[in-house]
């Protein structure tokens, strides 16, 4: 049966007290919200209504998709009323599933099972909870059927000791909340318009209500703070850690890897204490990553060993290279297979051929290495007039001695030679020695300056 999904995210969330919408705020990396429609999309789902209220330009801006649609609630009055929003959007017969913008943990296969349940029946996600406070409890009948929700502020005392709750998560085929929801009045505590009030209808017409219980109560749980937000990325984490754990990742303790993005990656790969990991990153097999270090968006081949303290963005780096400690890889660093890149080094649209090497305290942008280069210490490339850019291109085997400055734009051409503390400014040929330097004068006789000299 065709699936149809109603993400409920008009809440403000001014308890996050952000000027961000409560569901862009982000876990691992990634809005709360695209965390749910990554769950509700593995269901393959024919199209998602977004509700959304407070801030929703912000949402609609942040978060695309071919199957989304939106719905406004202009001011939220429950959320019987907020999937009433999204009604019209719905296919007569299709399955409902209705799911929280907030609520960024829900598992696919949760979310399969309890679709599976509503075969022409309603089934409500539960959770059991050691404190419920808060939550809708699930009411049953002698017979321990599901009878009905009743929400903290309406529950009488022995309600209040239930310890089953309405995770809000529901799927229902769409006829029934056609004919359902209008009829749901606002007669109680908050004044709002309940959607589980739509249950009991179902059970009068001679409907059972299904209900799933979620094993994981951390895949039902809600953000309505920034210390409940904390809490979920921590879990979201664990989850991610241990999975690419049982893909084979060894680490000194899963407890300190961050992965905002995801993380692909060979194997035997092993990654030390506190590695951010952001946007996609491929790891190759046997990498290592050591300590503090950043990686986002990029690309390690096999055997390639990241040194401590390096920070890589939109880099692609070969097989067994070597990386810092302390290097900085700018976007647009392409470096081929043995490459080295070492301590205080700043790579910018850098390319390196195989075996090229900059080991020490140098500045390479908008340059092009050949193979087996090797850039002494202090190296820079003067890529920058103040205005525009401009290419420093090496050919295979050259050698820059320390402390050179090449003054882009400008080439080294095969197996050319730059003496140290050169400034190069004009093209190198093939097989020549550039030394552009002043000459040394030796004064002999010299007396050095004493205090009181003026
Ligand atoms: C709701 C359930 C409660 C359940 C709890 C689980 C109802 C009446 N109550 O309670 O049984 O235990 O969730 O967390 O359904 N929203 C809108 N528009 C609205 C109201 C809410 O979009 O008008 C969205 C919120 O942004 C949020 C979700 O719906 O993502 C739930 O709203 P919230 O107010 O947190 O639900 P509760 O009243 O706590
Ligand atoms: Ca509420």
């Amino acid at each position: 049966m065709t699936l149809n999904v109603v993400i409920l995210a008009a809440g403000q969330g001014s308890r996050m007290r952000s000027d961000l919408p409560k569901v862009l705020h982000p876990v691992g990396g990634c809005p709360m919200v695209a965390h749910v429609i990554a769950a509700a999309n593995a269901l393959e789902p024919a199209k998602i209504v977004i509700v959304y209220g407070h801030g929703g330009d912000m949402v609609k801006q942040a978060i695309t998709g071919d199957n989304l649609i939106w719905a406004e609630q202009a001011e939220q009055k429950g959320t019987g009323h907020a999937v009433m929003m999204a009604l019209p959007y719905l296919d007569a017969d299709s399955t409902t599933l209705i799911l929280y913008g907030d609520v960024p943990l829900i598992k696919s296969s949760t979310l399969a099972e309890l679709v599976g349940s509503a075969n022409k029946h309603p089934a409500l996600l539960t959770a059991t909870l050691a404190d419920a406070t808060g939550y809708g409890r699930v009411v049953r009948d002698v017979n321990g059927d599901f009878e009905r929700v009743v929400e903290q502020k309406d529950a009488a005392p022995e309600e209040l000791a239930i310890a089953e709750v309405n995770t809000g998560v529901l799927a229902v085929p769409t006829g029934l909340l056609m004919r359902y929801l209008p009829q749901v009045r606002n007669s109680n505590a908050q004044g709002e318009y309940y959607l589980p009030d739509i249950l009991p209808m179902a059970r009068e017409d001679g409907l059972v209500v299904n209900t799933v219980s979620v094993s994981d109560a951390l895949e039902t749980e809600g953000v309505n703070t920034k210390v409940q937000l904390a809490k979920l990325e921590r879990a979201y984490q664990a989850r991610v850690i241990e999975d690419l754990m049982a893909e084979g990742l060894a680490c000194a303790d899963p407890s300190r890897i961050d992965v905002r993005g995801t993380v692909t990656i060979g194997r035997d790969c092993f990654v030390d204490v506190n590695v951010v990991f952001e946007g996609d990153v491929v790891l190759g097999d046997r990498v290592v990553v050591e300590p503090n270090s950043i990686i986002r968006s990029s690309t390690i081949g096999s055997g390639t060993r990241i040194c401590a303290m390096s920070h890589l963005e939109d880099a692609v780096i070969g097989d067994n290279a070597t990386i810092g400690p302390f290097a900085r890889l700018r976007p647009g660093t392409q470096l081929a297979n043995k490459t080295k890149i070492g301590n205080f080094v700043e790579t910018k649209k850098a390319v390196l051929g195989e075996g090229s090497k900059v080991n020490h305290l140098s500045y390479i942008g908008d340059a092009q290495l050949g193979a087996n280069v090797n850039v002494g210490a202090g190296t820079i490339t003067c890529n920058y007039d103040g205005a525009n850019k401009f290419v420093t291109t090496m050919g295979d085997n050259v050698f820059i001695g320390s402390n050179s400055t090449l003054v882009a734009p400008v080439e080294i051409e095969t197996d050319g030679f730059v003496g140290a503390g050169s400034v190069v400014t004009k093209t190198v040929n093939e097989g020549e020695l550039a030394i552009g330097r002043a000459k040394q004068r030796n004064i002999s006789g010299w007396k050095r300056p004493v205090k009181g000299d003026k």
